[in-house]
C-alpha cells in the first residue's frame, strides 16, 4: 500500500542524520522541507519526493494536507496517565500556599492516589483511562509512556501494568509501560521500608519481567521517598531481570539520584528541576536522557529545571507532561512546550527537538520513531497551521488537526 502525505506546507523532519538524538545544539537544527511530499509504503516512511516530480500512478492512497505542518507523532515519555480519584483539595491547599512536601506529610500527595486506585477494579481503570488516551491522540501523541507506582502493593502493582499493557492493545498508538513500585512507601510499610524493598526485589519485579509487563523500572529518588541506596539496589535486581532503568531525580532535592543513574547506565534522568552545576557537566557527557518536566515547576509554583545549561553542557534534552493528579494536572504537550520556551528559555526549535526525536530516545524506541526519516514508522501529526512555530506561540491550543500513526489516520478533525 503506498500513500502520499501531500503538498503540506512544512515538513519538520527532526532529521538526525541517522544517529536518533539530539544533543546540545543540534537540538536547534530541525530541518524543514518545503515544496515537497512524504511517500509512505505500509507503515513505513520510504521516500520524500519534489511535488512536481509525484508519479500519482504509483499511489494506493493520498492523505491531503495542503496548508498544514506535518510534525513527527508526538512523544510523551512520562506520564502517569492511569490513575484514579481527584486531589482538587490539594490543589486548593497548594494556592493558599502549602508546599507539595507539606501535603505529603498530611497524608495527602501520591499515597491519596493509591488509595483510590487500590478500590477500583481493572475494568474500572481501564474505563476511567480511555478518555484520556483520546484526548492523547487527539494532540499527535503517536507514543505515550505510562507508569505503574499508584497501587504500591503486588496486586494492585500488577493491575495497573495490566491496565496499561490493555490500553496498548486497544489502542493504535504504542503506549509503553514502565514499572515504578519504588515511587513512595505505601502506609503500611512506612515503618518497615526493608520489608517493602523486598516485596519489589523478591515478588513484583520477577513477575513483572517474567511476563513482560513493562519496559522499564522506574522510581523516585528523594527525601519522602527512596534513598539513593535503596533504588541501588531495586535497580540492580531489575537489571538483572532485564528491565531497562529511569529515575525521577532532583525533584526537589539532590540526594545522590545522578550518581546512581550514571552508575546504572539509566536511560533516563527525570525531573532535575534543583541539579547541581557539576552534576549538570557529568550530565553533558553521556548518554542518559534529561527528561525535564516543566508542567511541575508551573503546577507546583517552584524553579524550573536549567534546560539552558544543560543544553550548553551538551546533554540530551526532552520534555514531557508528567501526567498526573498531583504535580501536574497538566496532559497538553502543547502547553509543556511553550512554557519550556517562556519558562526555561528553550528555543521552539529545541522545543521540537525535545517531544520527538529525544522524548523517543528516552524510551528507547528512537530508532523507529521521533522524527520523519526514511525507514522509520510512518507516524505524524498534522498541524493545521503553515508556520511550525505556531505549535509553540499558541500557548495551550490543541492545532493538531490529524494523527497518522503506522501510516494510517487514527484521529481527524478536518
Ligand atoms: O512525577 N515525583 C513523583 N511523582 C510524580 C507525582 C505524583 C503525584 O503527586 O501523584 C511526579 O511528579
Ligand atoms: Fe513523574
Amino acid at each position: 500500500m503506498i500513500t502520499l502525505i501531500a503538498n503540506p506546507s512544512q515538513i519538520v523532519t527532526v532529521d538526525s542524520k541517522g544517529k536518533n538524538y539530539k544533543r546540545g545544539k543540534e537540538l536547534g537544527e530541525i530541518d524543514v522541507l518545503t515544496e515537497h511530499s512524504i511517500l509512505v509504503e505500509d507503515d513505513l516512511i520510504k521516500d520524500f519526493i519534489p511535488n512536481q516530480s509525484i508519479n500519482y500512478s504509483q499511489l494506493d492512497a493520498i492523505i491531503n494536507v495542503k496548508d498544514k505542518v506535518v510534525f513527527p507523532g508526538f512523544v510523551d515519555c512520562h506520564t502517569h496517565t492511569v490513575f484514579a480519584g481527584s486531589r482538587a483539595e490539594e490543589f486548593k491547599m497548594k494556592i493558599a500556599g502549602a508546599s507539595y512536601e507539606e501535603i505529603a506529610k498530611a497524608g495527602g500527595g501520591i499515597n491519596k492516589t493509591v488509595q483510590a486506585v487500590r478500590k477500583l477494579s481493572f475494568e474500572d481503570l481501564v474505563e476511567i483511562s480511555k478518555p484520556r488516551i483520546i484526548y492523547a491522540i487527539s494532540q499527535g501523541i503517536t507514543t505515550l509512556e505510562i507508569k505503574s507506582g499508584y497501587g504500591l502493593s503486588f496486586d494492585d502493582e500488577i493491575k495497573l501494568l495490566n491496565v496499561i499493557n490493555h490500553l496498548n492493545n486497544i489502542f493504535p498508538i504504542d503506549i509503553i509501560p514502565t514499572f515504578l513500585g519504588a515511587h513512595t512507601f505505601p502506609p503500611e510499610y512506612k515503618s518497615d521500608q526493608e520489608k517493602y524493598i523486598s516485596l519489589i526485589n523478591e515478588k513484583m519485579l520477577p513477575f513483572i519481567a517474567n511476563n513482560k509487563l513493562a519496559k522499564f523500572c522506574d522510581a523516585f529518588c528523594e527525601k519522602t521517598a527512596f534513598s539513593a541506596e535503596q533504588i541501588d539496589r531495586i535497580f540492580q535486581t531489575a537489571s538483572s531481570l532485564g528491565l531497562k532503568l529511569k529515575l525521577h531525580t532532583d525533584q526537589f532535592n539532590s540526594i545522590g539520584g545522578i550518581d546512581l543513574g550514571l552508575k546504572h547506565k539509566v536511560v533516563s534522568l527525570e525531573h532535575l528541576e534543583v541539579v547541581k552545576n557539576e552534576d549538570i557537566l557529568k550530565l553533558g557527557n553521556t548518554d542518559i536522557v534529561c527528561v525535564l518536566l516543566p508542567g511541575v515547576s508551573f503546577f507546583l509554583h517552584y524553579g524550573f529545571a536549567p534546560a539552558r545549561d544543560l543544553i550548553s553542557k551538551n546533554a540530551i534534552v526532552a520534555l514531557s507532561t508528567d501526567y498526573n493528579p498531583g504535580s501536574s494536572h497538566i496532559s497538553n504537550i502543547n502547553l509543556i512546550m511553550s512554557l519550556a520556551a517562556i519558562e526555561m528559555k528553550m528555543t521552539i526549535e529545541e522545543t521540537i527537538s525535545a517531544v520527538t526525536i529525544n522524548a523517543a530516545k528516552a524510551l528507547d524506541v528512537n530508532n523507529s520513531v521521533g522524527s520523519i526519516e526514511i525507514g522509520k514508522k510512518a507516524d505524524f501529526a498534522i498541524l493545521d497551521t503553515q508556520e511550525y512555530p505556531d505549535i509553540v506561540y499558541n500557548v495551550g491550543k490543541n492545532l493538531n488537526c490529524m494523527t497518522i500513526k503506522n501510516g494510517k489516520i487514527i484521529y481527524k478533525n478536518i
